[in-house]
C-alpha cells in the first residue's frame, strides 16, 4: 500500500501504539494481571452515583435524546460553552466568555491539533517546533507532530528531598525559547511523575513565552480546578497566551470524550475550524451530562470533595507499600506525589534497564510503564531514561499492594546480579 508521508508516519509502529497493544495483550489472557501500567481512572462509587442520577434525569425529561440527534457547532454546545467560561470567570477571576472556551472529543486529539496548529513547516518555509521545558513528560504527545521532528524538550533538574523522595524542576538554567520554537507546553500536574509545576516556576514559564512571542500550552487533565487530582497548594493559571486543556476523562469519563480548551478567541476559532474538518462536531454526551454541573459550579465540589481524597489517600497507601516491600539493597527514590494517579520510582543501583525490567515484570504478570518512553525530544542521552517506571496506583488494593511486593523483589534481583 502506498501511502503519503503522513500515512507512513502515522502507521508506522509509535512507541505509544506499541505499548497499549503490548498492555492489552498482557491482560487478555485469563491469568490474574497486576494492572500498574495504563491510564486508566479508577471507579469511585459516590461519583459514578452521581453521573448515574444525572443519566436517568436527563433520559427522563428528554434533554439527552434531544442531544442526540443534532450536530453542534464544532466550537461546541452553546449552553456548555457559556457554563464554562462563567465557573471559570467567578470562580478564579479569568476574564473570559464563550468566546474563549472550545470543546474537543478528549484532550489527546486537542493537543494533535494545538501542536499542529503551531508547529511544523510555516508558509515562510521556517521549521518550528513544540518545546517541552521540564523532561520527563506525556508519552502520549511524543507522535503526535505531523512532521518528523517536533518536540525539544528540556530535561529537568532534579532535586534529592529526603532518603525517600526527590522532584524535577524547570531547569531555567538550560531553558531556552530559541527562534526556532512555536509553542511551549507542560502538563500539570505531569504525567508520568505526579510532578507540580509550582506558580512561580508557572510564572516564569509564562514570562518566557510571552516574551518569545509563542503561547504556552497547560495540559491540565488531572489538575486544577476539575478533576483536581493535585495535593499542593496551587492556582490554577491562565492568561491571555496560555492555551489551558482540561478534559472529563479523570473525573471519572473518558469514554465521553470531551476535551476543553480555554484560550484566546483566535486560537479558540483555529481550534473550531480543524474540529469541523476533522470531526464535524464534537461528541455532545459528556457536555450534556455535566453541564449543570459546571452551571452550579458542583463540578469543584465533586473534585475537592470525592475525587481529590481519593486519589490521596490510594496515593499514601502505595508509598507506605514501597517503604514496606523495597529492600535495603533497592537504591531507589519516589517523585513526591503532588497529583496526577502515577507514582513514579527511580531505581538508581540495578544492572539492568527499565525496558528490561518492564519485561521481568510482565513475565510475573505485573505490569507498569517503563520510564523510557516519556523521555522523548532530548539531544543527549541520559543515563536517567533508563532508571524510571510509573506506576498507576490507582487500581484495587490487592493488585497494588501485590504488583508493589513483585516489583520490589525483581528491582532487588536486579540489584544483585
Ligand atoms: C497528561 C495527559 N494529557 C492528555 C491525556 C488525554 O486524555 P483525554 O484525551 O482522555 O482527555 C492524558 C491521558 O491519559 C494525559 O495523561
Amino acid at each position: 500500500m502506498k501511502m503519503s508521508v503522513f500515512g507512513e508516519k502515522f502507521t508506522a509502529k509509535s512507541g505509544i501504539l506499541e505499548l497499549m497493544d503490548d498492555l492489552g495483550k498482557a491482560v487478555a489472557g485469563s491469568e490474574k494481571v497486576c494492572m500498574l501500567g495504563g491510564g486508566n481512572p479508577a471507579r469511585i462509587d459516590q461519583v459514578q452515583a452521581v453521573w448515574q442520577e444525572k443519566l436517568e434525569g436527563l433520559l427522563k425529561n428528554g434533554a439527552l435524546g434531544d442531544a442526540l440527534v443534532s450536530y453542534d457547532t464544532p466550537q461546541g454546545r452553546q449552553v456548555f460553552l457559556e457554563a464554562v467560561a462563567s465557573l471559570l470567570k467567578e470562580n478564579f477571576g479569568w476574564d473570559i466568555g464563550p468566546e474563549n472556551v472550545a470543546v474537543t472529543n478528549g484532550s489527546q486529539p486537542a493537543f494533535f491539533i494545538l501542536f499542529n496548529l503551531f508547529a511544523g513547516t510555516d508558509a515562510r518555509g521556517v521549521k518550528k517546533k513544540i518545546l517541552f521545558p521540564l523532561c520527563p513528560e506525556y508519552i502520549g504527545y511524543a507522535d503526535q507532530g505531523i512532521e518528523e521532528g517536533l518536540f525539544s524538550t528540556c530535561p529537568a533538574a532534579i532535586q534529592e528531598i529526603d532518603g525517600f523522595s526527590f522532584k524535577y524542576r524547570v531547569d531555567f538554567s538550560k531553558l531556552e525559547i530559541t527562534d526556532d520554537i512555536g509553542a511551549v507546553c507542560v502538563s500539570r500536574p505531569t504525567n508520568p511523575t505526579g510532578n507540580v509545576i509550582s506558580d512561580d516556576e508557572m510564572a516564569q514559564l509564562s514570562v518566557l513565552a510571552e516574551k518569545a512571542g509563542v503561547p504556552l500550552f497547560v495540559d491540565n487533565a488531572y489538575g486544577a480546578p476539575f478533576p483536581g487530582i493535585i495535593f499542593e497548594d496551587v492556582n490554577p493559571f491562565w492568561n491571555e497566551n496560555t492555551v489551558i486543556s482540561m478534559s472529563l476523562s479523570k473525573i471519572g469519563l473518558p469514554s465521553v470524550r470531551t476535551g476543553i480548551i480555554v484560550a484566546r478567541p483566535e486560537i479558540i476559532e483555529a481550534v473550531s475550524s480543524c474540529n469541523a474538518i476533522i470531526n464535524l462536531a464534537n461528541v455532545n454526551i459528556g457536555q450534556v451530562l455535566t453541564e449543570e454541573l459546571f452551571r452550579t459550579s458542583e463540578i469543584l465540589d465533586i473534585s475537592r470533595n470525592l475525587v481529590m481524597p481519593f486519589y490521596k489517600d490510594k496515593s499514601d497507601t502505595a508509598q507506605d507499600l514501597i517503604r514496606k516491600y523495597m529492600p535495603i539493597e533497592v537504591d531507589y527514590r519516589v517523585h513526591k506525589s503532588e497529583g496526577a494517579i502515577f507514582l513514579w520510582i527511580w531505581f538508581r543501583n540495578l544492572s539492568i534497564t527499565t525496558m528490561e525490567l518492564y519485561e521481568r515484570l510482565k513475565k510475573r504478570k505485573v505490569i507498569v510503564v517503563p520510564g523510557e518512553y516519556f523521555f522523548f525530544g532530548l539531544d543527549e542521552d541520559w543515563e536517567h531514561s533508563r532508571q524510571c517506571i510509573r506506576i498507576n496506583y490507582s487500581q484495587c488494593h490487592d493488585s497494588v499492594e501485590e504488583g508493589i511486593r513483585i516489583i520490589a523483589e525483581e528491582a532487588a534481583a536486579a540489584v544483585k546480579e
